[in-house]
Parts: C-alpha cells; structure tokens; sequence
C-alpha cells in the first residue's frame, strides 16, 4: 500500500486491508507513557511541552504499527487557551471554573486561543517530521457540544442538567458560548492543518445525552458549520465525525455535517452501520473498549466480526470509544495482528 491508507478510504479509494489506530492509544495503559508523564508538571504540562508530548504520540505507531498517530493533547485545551481556568486533578479527572450566564461567554478571549496553543502546532510540526510518510497523522478538536458541556458542567457530565438546562431556558445565551467554541474549533483545526495533520477528528463524546431536538441543534447544525469552513481552507483534508451515542440519528449526522468519515460506538450494529452509513462516508469503529480489557477468545471473536461486517467496504478499524487505562498492551497488540492478517484471521 503506498500513500496513507486512511487517507486513501476516508477519500473513497480502496485499500487491501483495514487501516486502523486506537482511540486514546497513547496513555496511562501503556508503562513508557506513564514514564514519561512523570516527567511533567501536569497533564496540561505534558500537552504543552512539544518534546514530551512527540514522544507519546509515536509510542503506540512504534509498539503497534497503527496507520495514524494521533496528535497527543486534549480537547480542554480549547478552553484553557480562551481563558478558562482548567486543571486535571490526579486520579479524578478535569476541574474547571464554571460558565453559566452571558456575563462568563464574554469573558472568553478568542485573540489568546493561537498564542496559548502554540505549543500543540509545535508538537503538529514536529510529529509531521518525525512520522514515516505511510502513516497518517490525524489532528483533533473536542465538537463545540461536548466542549460546551464541560465549560459549563465544570467537570466530567453525569446528565447534562446544567447545560441543557441553560440551553432550554436561554438558548440564544447558550447559542453564543456554541458561536465561539465554532470559531475558536475552525481556528485550532486550520492551524493543525497548516502544520501537517493529514485528517481531523471532532470528538463529541456526550452527544448521545440529547433528545433529538438538542442533537439537531446543538450537535448537527454546529459541526455542520464547522465542517463547512475547515473544508473551505483545507478541502483535501478529511474530517472524522464521532458523535457517540447517536444511534439512529447518525444517519442525519453524515449527511447534515458532511463529515467524511464517522466514528461508530459499540451498540451500533455492523450491518445498519454497512448498509446505511458506509454507501454515505467512511466508517470508524467499533469494538467494544471493555472487551479489548478483558481479552480472550470473545476478544479475537469480536474483533473478526467487526472485520467481517464492515471491512468490504470503506473502513476504519478502531474503538467504539477510548482504550481503558487498566488494558493490557498485549490484548492491543494482538488486535493489531488480527486486522493486518485480515481475511486470512477469519476463524
Ligand atoms: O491517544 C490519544 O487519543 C490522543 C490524546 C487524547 C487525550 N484525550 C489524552 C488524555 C485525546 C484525543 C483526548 C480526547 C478527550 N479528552 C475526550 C474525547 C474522547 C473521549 O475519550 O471521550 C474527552 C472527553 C477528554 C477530556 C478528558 N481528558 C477527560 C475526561 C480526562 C480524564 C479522564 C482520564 O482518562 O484521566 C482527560 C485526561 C486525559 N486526556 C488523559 C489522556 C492520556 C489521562 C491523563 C493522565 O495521564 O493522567
């Protein structure tokens, strides 16, 4: 295969074989990530040291061979770079001040967001260098929802209620916050892009909290205009869309945002996932996070069941969500043979 295979089925060519790379592939699970992460401040400390944050992102292409490396950063950095107060507590995930009127929106200042990130288009740069010219180097921002939620929630959903609630009772307040979080996403995935991402992903990781109005409006219509003006200044770039939880609603997903790839979750069954969604874009996904932990013979079944469902036609081999931290790295290991033995794995 020559080129980046991703590249190539997210642009609608075929390939041999699957490529694949792992949601949250670079992490505490792996012992040469934790070692390096004691070397840092922080995790934000680690995000913004370009030297340190290279290093973890090619650990799981050099262990694995996956087709990608994923930049290492965070979704969070966005708000931190817009003024946020944003802190990773150990063992307990993010702490942020919470936005909930108007007044705190306007705090917000999008003039610091190239400044403050300047150090992750450093880590963009250098990866680009660094990568072998088959492997793909796949770019990130967190969706304007699920930013969003975490800026106001303050720390990691249970519900939603503050958010929702705000977005129910003054929707043009909180349509503002999703104005800006547009802007500034626009912003970090074009100067990802400038600094070699071969393809971006959005993560919407809560999007499937929402009734079928909130999806609408606060996952379809403003990732649609992202879309719409990233592809404006990097139309050969491909966007992955991952609104996790979707279930039906995918389908309006693809075609509302026109993404040209979507990542699928675990629940999602692989022939609806064949039949309606591959005819549209790519497909990412999708095995089961739990089940890549646990190992085993239903691992091996799982993983060629996948393949078998979706690996005919434009696919992605990946999670349905991000690798868990107590994974054995050789339960990965052994996934990524299977995919590049495909079919001849089939069992
Ligand atoms: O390898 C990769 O996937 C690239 C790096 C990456 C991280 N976070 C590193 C990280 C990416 C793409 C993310 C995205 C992200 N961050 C999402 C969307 C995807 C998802 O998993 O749902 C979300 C919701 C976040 C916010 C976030 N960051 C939380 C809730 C936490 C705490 C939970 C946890 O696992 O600790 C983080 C911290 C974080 N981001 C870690 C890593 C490796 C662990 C930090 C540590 O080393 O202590």
């Amino acid at each position: 295969m020559s080129g980046k295979s991703i590249v190539s089925v997210l642009t609608g060519k075929l390939v041999s074989r699957p490529p694949f790379w792992f949601m949250r592939q670079a992490g505490r699970y792996l012992p040469e990530y934790r070692r390096v992460r004691a070397k840092a401040k922080g995790f934000l400390d680690l995000c913004f040291r370009p030297e340190l944050a290279v290093e973890v992102s090619l650990q799981p292409v050099r262990r694995f061979a996956t087709d990608a490396a994923i930049l290492f950063s965070d979704i969070l950095v966005v708000p931190y770079a817009l003024g946020q107060r944003v802190r990773f507590l150990e063992n307990s995930g993010p702490a942020l001040e919470p936005i909930r009127r108007l007044r705190d929106v306007a705090a917000l200042d999008l003039s610091l967001l190239a400044g403050r990130l300047a150090p992750v288009y450093e880590t963009v740069r250098q990866l680009k260098r660094a990568l072998p010219a088959n492997v793909a180097l796949i770019g990130f921002a967190g969706a304007p929802w699920t930013v969003a939620l975490y800026m106001v929630e303050g720390k990691s959903p249970a519900n939603g209620a503050a958010a929702r609630g705000w977005a129910w009772k003054k929707p043009a307040d909180f349509g503002r916050l999703v104005e800006l979080l547009v802007e500034a996403t626009v912003g970090h995935l074009v100067r990802q892009a400038e600094c070699g991402a071969d393809a971006v992903q959005l993560f919407d990781t809560w999007a499937g909290l929402l009734s079928e109005t909130e999806f609408r409006t606060w996952v379809i219509r403003p990732t649609a205009e992202v879309v719409r003006r990233f592809k404006s200044r990097f139309p050969g770039v491909p966007v992955i869309g991952f609104p996790k939880g979707a279930g039906p609603l995918y389908l309006d997903y693809v075609t509302g945002t026109g993404v040209d790839g979507v990542g699928i979750d675990s629940l999602v069954p692989l022939d609806w996932a064949a039949n309606v969604l591959q005819p549209k874009c790519a497909v990412q996904g999708n095995l089961d996070n739990q089940v890549l932990r646990a190992g085993g013979p239903a691992l091996d079944a799982e993983v060629r069941r996948i393949l078998d469902g979706l690996a005919r036609g434009r696919f992605v081999f990946n999670l349905g969500h991000g690798i868990l931290p107590d994974t054995p790295p050789k339960h990965v290991a052994h996934v990524a043979e299977l995919v590049r033995a495909w079919p001849d794995s089939r069992g």
